[in-house]
């Protein structure tokens, strides 16, 4: 199965930014582990990142015709785009929602996601081993689906 996997706003910057909170594995390094994660179930990854929220709806409905499901970490567009949700739902892919961080221990403004009640599972403060258990979810339940 063919798994997209999307990171919005400032997650370009993961290893040097605010590492006592998202730690200091690196976006590239992310990519590696999501890719030999989604390799060890049989599946691919196709990863993108972006800081525009238009450039992170265009990929989601690409998607509709290149990949099965969709592991997304949309950054601080979580908390703000009800567009993302609604490209989300109007692809209708199984999708995985991740956060390194524990947003819930966080700020206020952070403890709410338009996108979990469209999300099949959402996985917060694992840190980047979160985009791996994110894998290993979706994988198996895009293979339990296939005939
Ligand atoms: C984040 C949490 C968001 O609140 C924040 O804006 C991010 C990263 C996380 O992975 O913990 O950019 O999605």
């Amino acid at each position: 199965a063919r798994i997209l996997l999307i990171n919005g706003p400032n997650l370009n910057l993961l290893g040097s930014r605010e590492p006592a909170v998202y730690g200091t594995a690196t976006l590239d390094d992310v990519v590696r582990l999501a890719s030999d994660a989604a390799e060890a179930h049989g599946c691919t990854t196709t990863a993108m990142q972006s800081n525009h929220e238009g450039t992170i709806i265009d990929a989601i409905h690409a998607a509709r015709t290149t990949a099965d499901g969709i592991v997304i970490n949309a950054g601080a567009l979580t908390h703000t785009s009800i567009a993302i949700r609604d490209a989300l739902v109007g692809v209708g892919l199984p999708v995985v929602e991740v956060h390194i961080s524990n947003v819930h221990r966080r700020e206020e403004f952070r403890h709410h996601s338009y996108l979990s009640a469209v999300a099949d599972a959402v996985i917060v403060g694992a840190g980047v081993d979160g985009y791996r258990l994110a894998i290993d979810h979706l994988a198996r339940k895009l293979q339990t689906r296939q005939p």
